[in-house]
């Protein structure tokens, strides 16, 4: 049996994550399940699974879901404290499935518990956690398995960088693949959240739609492989069923292909260094037509500025800057007080005014710290209705 925690359960990938417990009732005992405010499904989840803790981190939800819970002898917590707590529990695995930095502070205290394996689907704790989070894990002995489908593709087939060419990840190109960079102009939430092929959570879906997603995952593959930039690559690819590939300088390419299903990935991080039957979801490569093409970085410039955070001389700093500033952004966009195109033209603002001189970071706080100023200039740039201003306030 092993003690499993899920941080972020009530979210698309938390969900699916319960649901594949469910199906294995023997194998997984839950130890923590967490949300943000969430306290209904919370506590259906915790009834379904007989969770042993549960963390609700937004505190105005403390007394709704103790009152959920009451009489099941579950213990219920709240707030970062509350967090810090939980992730401190010892166990097999934990499962990160929270969306947005607030992963960080979980994964960073799961590291130092005795936890030995984290499934981590919260690309912006590897982002932002950078050298540090990665230091740390090696440190304690934690093997981390990525759950972001072309990472977890990647992880499966790359074992060696004697003679790598490149390490290409696959993109769909979102819902505004076909829409020239005008067109996307005035694109809706609602359009965004229209992605053809995968079902996300509300930011992950918008980051697909800019394709900050893709650039986020670029950042996110140098910080787990360490390949350097000029060795990654992004194809588009939209029928998602070519993951990731690793290709070699003797014309060998190794991918990985599925059905473009998170139960997957998340499954087979649940059972790594086994794989998984609980799932049946074969791919018939008689049915299947698999296109590729480059993608236009003009029409998507997150990419571009990825690719510049990654070859810049402080690409950690950059790489929370950029990250920071997609959530404000990202945020301020659903609030409807920018344009879609004003996401990534914000977060290109917020790096260019932002002065750096620290190339890593040794501490979460340090970490923190330049993640909070960063939010702090993109939201002044969005309030002062943007457009025109430029930021000069260097950090
Ligand atoms: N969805 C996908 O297909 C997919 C694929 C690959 C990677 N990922 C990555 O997986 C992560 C989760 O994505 P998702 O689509 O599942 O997101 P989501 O549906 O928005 O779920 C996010 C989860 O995090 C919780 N949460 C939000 N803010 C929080 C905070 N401040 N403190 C603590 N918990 C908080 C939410 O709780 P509430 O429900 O209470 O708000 C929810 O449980 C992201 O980093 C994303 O990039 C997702």
């Amino acid at each position: 049996m092993q003690r499993v925690s899920v941080f972020g359960s009530t979210g698309c990938i938390g969900q699916k994550t319960v649901q594949l417990l469910l199906k294995n009732p023997n194998k997984y005992k839950v130890e923590v399940l967490t949300a943000n405010s969430n306290f209904e499904l919370l506590a259906r989840q915790a009834r379904l699974v007989n969770a042993k803790n549960v963390v609700i981190a937004d505190k105005r939800f403390f007394r709704d879901l103790k009152e959920s819970l009451f009489g099941t002898g579950i213990n219920v917590k709240a707030g970062s404290e509350g967090l810090a707590a939980a992730a401190s529990i010892p166990i097999d695995r934990a499962i990160i499935a929270i969306v947005g930095i607030a992963g960080l502070m979980p994964t960073m205290k799961i590291i130092e518990s005795k936890t030995k394996i984290i499934a981590l689907a919260n690309k912006e704790s590897i982002i932002c956690g950078g050298e540090l989070m990665l230091r740390k894990a090696k440190e304690h002995k934690v093997k981390i398995i990525p759950i972001d489908s072309e990472h977890n593709a990647i992880f499966q087939i790359f074992h060696s960088s004697y003679n790598l060419d490149k390490i290409v990840l696959t993109a769909s190109g979102g819902p505004f693949l076909h829409l020239t960079y005008e067109q996307m102009k005035n694109v809706t939430l609602r359009d965004a959240m229209s992605h053809p092929i995968w079902k996300m959570g509300e930011k992950n879906s918008i980051d697909s739609a800019t394709m900050m997603n893709k650039a986020l995952e670029l950042i996110e593959a140098q910080n787990l492989f360490a390949v350097g930039p000029s060795k990654l690559d992004v194809v588009i690819h939209p029928e998602s069923i070519v993951h990731g590939v690793v290709s070699y300088k003797d014309g060998s390419n190794l991918a990985v292909l599925a059905c473009p299903d998170m139960d997957i990935p998340i499954s087979y991080a649940l059972s790594w260094p086994r794989r998984s039957s609980i799932i049946n979801k074969q791919l018939d490569l008689t049915k299947q037509k698999l296109t590729f093409f480059e993608p236009n970085y003009n029409q998507f410039p997150a990419l571009k500025l990825a690719m510049e955070v990654l070859r810049s001389n402080t690409p950690h700093a950059n790489s929370i800057i950029l990250n920071a500033a997609n959530e404000v952004a990202t945020g301020a966009f659903v609030e409807s007080k920018i344009g879609f195109l004003d996401i990534a033209k914000i977060v290109q603002e917020i790096l260019a005014a932002t002065k750096v001189t620290a190339g890593s970071f040794d501490s979460l706080d340090n970490i923190i710290d330049l993640d909070s100023n960063s939010r702090i200039l993109a939201e002044r740039l969005i309030n002062s209705n943007y457009v025109s201003t430029r930021c000069t306030v260097a950090l």
